[in-house]
């Protein structure tokens, strides 16, 4: 299904293509990317989200020769910021996507790649000379220029040792094969652990669409954690050990109480709808700095979309939505999937909804994750 808001970034590399020989394999520089690309947020704008206190942003200053680098984290008030005129500054604010519907939009062309994957947009601004030195991330990144020139020089090195005498992550030893200034529109693709490095070439502004990956442990730690809260599918077992015998080594743990906990595990890990049903709760659970503005119960339900900073994603049992789940199947199950990919439902998409489903759109629509698309003229 081709996404209606999903348009092409790719620039006539269709995206079966991309993700076939590009993604999580190599680089892609793509010119104008975005043709006649245009600034979707001001640098008052962005200035101004660096200053509130639920946005992570970063100041970078430095070039690591003349100047040594220095990483300061916000908010910045504005006069915190260095002057406008001073060369090799940047200032770097995440999930700049969640206060601007541009930028939100802007998410929606990376959609040929799961949602789950997704983590936000990041926007920098940097003056003349300004970067955060030569590094390698651990996400794939779309790098797109969205405002001025920035020179981005990049290697396949293996060696990724990192200087240990710095406030940030730089590469020991930075070896770059290949070269390109972008301009607004152009769009650099790299990996993960690519090292790269871009300087600004006068004032400019970078878009940063990265894609989150976790790693085997940090995710088994927050599901096993998840699980543990969920509701026992059979009553459970206490600990009991009337075999023990008289001990003379009070401390040591009793081999059959290592059985049970081992036991306790393994019975936890073979609740697969469970453990599905934590991942999906666990991905699209806000980031801790998102909140949602409750407003009035609307008197009438007609088209609705999905606000900005909603995260909804489904599987074959389950519908998620920020860090809550429903089981649904049929017609009911169909509708929300639909909400889910497209992210809006027309008022004839609802006409039909079971009285299930159109509660749980006039609470979604209560709680602020979902907005009321505005009713079409002359109806
Ligand atoms: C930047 O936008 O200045 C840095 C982006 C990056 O290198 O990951
Ligand atoms: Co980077």
């Amino acid at each position: 299904m081709k996404n209606p808001d999903q348009s092409d970034v790719l620039a006539g590399i269709s995206p079966q293509v991309f993700m076939r020989d590009y993604w999580q394999k190599k680089p892609l520089l793509i010119r104008q990317a975005i043709p006649n690309m245009q600034p979707l947020i001001t640098r008052q704008a962005l200035f101004e989200l660096a200053a509130q206190s639920d946005v992570e942003s970063r100041l970078v200053t430095g070039d690591g020769f003349q100047q040594p680098w220095q990483l300061r984290t916000g908010p910045f008030k504005p006069r915190q910021l260095p002057a406008l005129k001073l060369s090799h500054w940047t200032l770097l604010v995440q999930g700049a996507d969640l206060h601007s519907d541009a930028l939100a939009k802007l998410r929606e062309r990376f959609r040929f790649i799961p949602d789950a994957r997704l983590d936000d947009v990041m926007v920098s601004y940097a003056s003349d000379g300004g970067g955060v030195g030569p590094h390698f991330d651990s996400y794939d990144v779309f790098l797109l220029q969205a405002h001025g020139q920035r020179r981005w020089r990049i290697g396949a090195q293996k060696n990724l040792s990192l200087r240990d005498d710095l406030p940030l992550k730089i590469l020991a030893r930075f070896k770059p094969t290949q070269t390109w200034l972008l301009e607004p529109g152009d769009m650099l693709y790299l990996p993960p652990q690519y090292a790269h490095e871009g300087v600004a070439v006068g004032e400019c502004m970078t878009y940063s669409i990265g894609f989150k990956a976790e790693t085997d442990q940090s995710m088994g730690a927050a599901l096993i954690s998840r699980l543990a809260d969920f509701e026992p599918v059979k009553p459970p077992v206490t600990y009991s050990d009337p075999y023990q015998l008289a001990t003379r080594q009070p401390a040591r743990i009793p081999v059959a109480l290592q059985a049970f906990a081992r036991e306790s595990v393994l019975q936890m890990l073979q609740r697969d709808a469970d453990i599905r049903c934590a991942l999906g709760e666990w991905l699209s659970e806000p980031k801790s700095q998102v909140w949602f503005d409750s407003r009035p119960r609307p008197r009438q339900l007609a088209g609705v979309c999905l606000d900005r900073k909603t995260q909804m994603l489904y599987d074959q049992d389950f519908v998620f939505i920020n860090g809550e789940s429903w089981r649904c199947k049929g017609q009911d199950a169909h509708l929300l999937r639909q909400l889910a990919d497209r992210r809006r439902l027309d008022s004839s998409d609802i006409q039909d909804a079971s009285p299930k489903v159109r509660q749980l759109l006039m609470e979604w629509l209560e709680a602020g994750w979902l907005n009321s698309l505005p009713a079409k003229k002359g109806k």
